[in-house]
Order: structure tokens, then C-alpha cells, then sequence
């Protein structure tokens, strides 16, 4: 259907059909109407997008909790943003779009001006926050290795130059440039081979009905290991698996989503995907919590199958 670009006159339209009627029938019956009655009334909120943005806003509660939880997780990513808690998503994020900018070729001279300042004072945050595991947070190595770098070849500019004094100011890790850049083993022969990788894909499956056993937690542990090394994107990473593995609250949670009626009694384990809005200060990255967590997801029911573990996604 074409998109109308002009929608006053649909909205003038809309006005002079629904007064009438609802000042008639009163508002509620005549949502009753509109939601019964769908296939009557879609055709004419389908004419332009303020239309449907109407449909949605005042008939049909159906994005309502997608509007908030958006909203809500832009929010939360202004407000940490601006009172400089520490964020790992814009932490992420920043270290990645400066691993790129390194990456370049030919590598300009100055790049990264107009986020480098927000980056360190966020690695600034999050060596505070994180101050008991400084030597083990490979994440907090990364930014490390990669700031130092940056700060080692990038040209002058005072913005950049007040980023580098803060961030020489901090304590340095103990750095052997492994993150910079990043080294791939390709020394080693790939010990899976594609007719392996297929008998992997053939064996996974759906599964339903479980044995009445424990899953060893360590098992679940590599599995998530696995998952773990998807891709993200701007490897921001905005999701975590919750894993429950207790009776009492394994049914509790296998009873929310729809699509588990009949079988749900007999799940010994039971992980929830959550996806994280607040790692974005935009809309139109809404949709990239499914997208993320679907590609870490399938990594780990792949994972799970190796190690001998049935699985099946749900909802
Ligand atoms: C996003 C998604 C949601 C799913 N939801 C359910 C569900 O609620 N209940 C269920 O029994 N199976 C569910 N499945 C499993 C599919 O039915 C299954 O993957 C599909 O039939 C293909 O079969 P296979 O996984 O054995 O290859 C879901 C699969 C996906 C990818």
C-alpha cells in the first residue's frame, strides 16, 4: 500500500467520521466496534503512518508496553549517560567504534572527536565501579588496550588531549596489547569440519519432553562460555541469559510464556533471555535486543547439543 505523505486531510477525515459516531454510541462501544470489527476500519488507519500512530495510540493497546519499555530504556541511557554512571553498553560501544576507527585504511589522523571524551570518563566509571577485579575484567583490558592505543597515534585537538590527560591520570593495567588489534588463532587447524557442523545442525532439535534429571550446572556455565562469543551489535551486548534451575521456580517462569501448555510440567531447567533497551539512545535501534539475543541464543541451544543437552526455544 502506498504511503501517504500528507495526512491532515486524512486526519480531518478520521475527525469528521469518528465524532459523530462516538458522540452516538459513546467511546466504548465504539472501540468495541473498532476491535471487532477490524477488517472495517484497518483500511482507513492504514492510510499514512500518523494515522496508525492514532490507531495505536487511542484503539489498540497492543504497543503499548513496547512504547514503554522504548521510552523507558532511553531514560535510563540518558540518565546514566548524564550523571556518568558507569555504562557498560556506551563503554562497549565507544571501544568498538574506536577499534574501527584503528582499523582504518589509511587511518586518519584525528578521529573519534566527538565521543572520545564520554569514552573515558565511562572507562574512568567503570575502573571505579569494577576496582576489586581489575586484573581479571577482560573487558576493562580491552578498553585499556585499545584507549592506550588510540591515544598513542592519534593527532592533537584539545578535546582530545583533555580525554588523554584523564585517562593517562588513571592507573594503568597491566597491558600486553593482546586486545590491539584483536588476534584471531589461526595457527591451529579448526578441529570441526562442515560434515560436523551439519551432523551437529541434524541432531538439534526441538525437544519437548525431558529426562527428570538435574542439568549439571557447569554444563549450562559452557554453554553460556559459547554463547557468549556471538556478535553484537556495536558489540554492545544487551541482553543476559537468567537461568533457573529450581522445581518451585522453574514452573513459576515456564508457565508465563505462551506456547508451553502440556508440556511445561516436565522442564528441569529454564533460561530467560532478557533483552536490554536502556543500551540505546535511539528508536531505531529498538529491534536489535531480538536480533542479538536470537544469534547468542541459537550459539547456545548449538552448545547445549554438543554437550549432550536438549533444548527448545520458546516464544
Ligand atoms: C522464536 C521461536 C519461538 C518458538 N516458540 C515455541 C513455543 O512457544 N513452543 C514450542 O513448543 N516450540 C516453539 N518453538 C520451536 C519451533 O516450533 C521449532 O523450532 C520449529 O518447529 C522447528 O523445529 P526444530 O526446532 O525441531 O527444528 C519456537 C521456535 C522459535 C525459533
Amino acid at each position: 500500500m502506498k504511503v501517504q505523505t500528507s495526512p491532515k486531510k486524512y486526519i480531518d477525515l478520521a475527525k469528521d467520521v469518528a465524532k459523530p459516531i462516538i458522540s452516538k454510541i459513546g467511546i466504548n462501544n465504539f472501540k468495541r466496534i473498532v476491535k471487532n470489527f477490524p477488517e472495517l476500519v484497518l483500511p482507513w488507519f492504514a492510510h499514512s503512518p500518523l494515522l496508525s500512530s492514532i490507531y495505536y495510540a487511542f484503539i489498540s493497546s497492543a504497543f503499548h508496553r513496547e512504547h514503554y519499555s522504548v521510552v523507558y530504556g532511553k531514560l535510563k541511557y540518558a540518565e546514566e549517560l548524564k550523571l556518568a554512571k558507569n555504562s557498560d553498553f556506551l563503554l562497549r560501544r565507544n571501544i568498538h567504534r574506536l577499534e574501527k576507527g584503528l582499523l582504518m585504511r589509511p587511518r586518519r589522523d584525528i578521529f573519534a572527536k566527538d565521543y572520545i571524551e564520554e569514552t573515558v570518563k565511562s572507562y574512568k566509571n567503570a575502573l571505579l565501579a569494577n576496582q576489586n577485579e581489575v586484573t581479571t575484567n577482560s573487558e576493562l583490558q580491552w578498553a585499556y588496550d585499545v584507549l592506550k592505543q588510540y591515544f598513542s597515534i592519534v593527532g592533537s585537538e584539545p578535546i582530545i588531549d583533555k580525554a588523554r590527560k584523564i585517562f593517562f591520570e588513571l592507573a594503568p593495567l597491566a597491558s600486553n596489547n593482546q586486545c590491539v588489534p584483536y588476534k584471531r588463532d589461526l595457527a591451529s587447524s579448526l578441529t570441526v569440519d562442515y560434515e560436523q557442523f551439519l551432523a551437529l545442525s541434524y541432531r538439534r532439535r526441538s525437544v519437548r519432553w525431558y529426562l527428570q534429571k538435574p542439568v549439571p550446572r557447569d554444563l549450562i556455565d559452557n554453554a553460556i562460555k559459547a554463547a557468549a562469543l556471538s556478535p553484537s551489535a556495536c558489540n554492545r551486548q544487551p541482553f543476559e541469559f537468567r537461568i533457573f534451575d529450581e522445581p518451585e521456580l522453574v514452573q513459576k517462569v515456564a508457565s508465563i510464556p505462551m506456547g508451553t501448555k502440556g508440556f511445561n510440567h516436565n522442564f528441569p531447567a529454564i533460561i530467560v533471555v532478557v533483552g536490554k533497551l536502556r543500551a540505546y539512545f535511539s528508536e531505531r535501534d529498538r529491534h536489535i535486543i531480538y536480533i542479538d539475543a536470537s544469534l547468542a541464543s541459537m550459539s547456545l541451544m548449538y552448545a547445549f547439543e554438543s554437550l549432550g543437552l536438549s533444548s527448545c526455544p520458546i516464544n
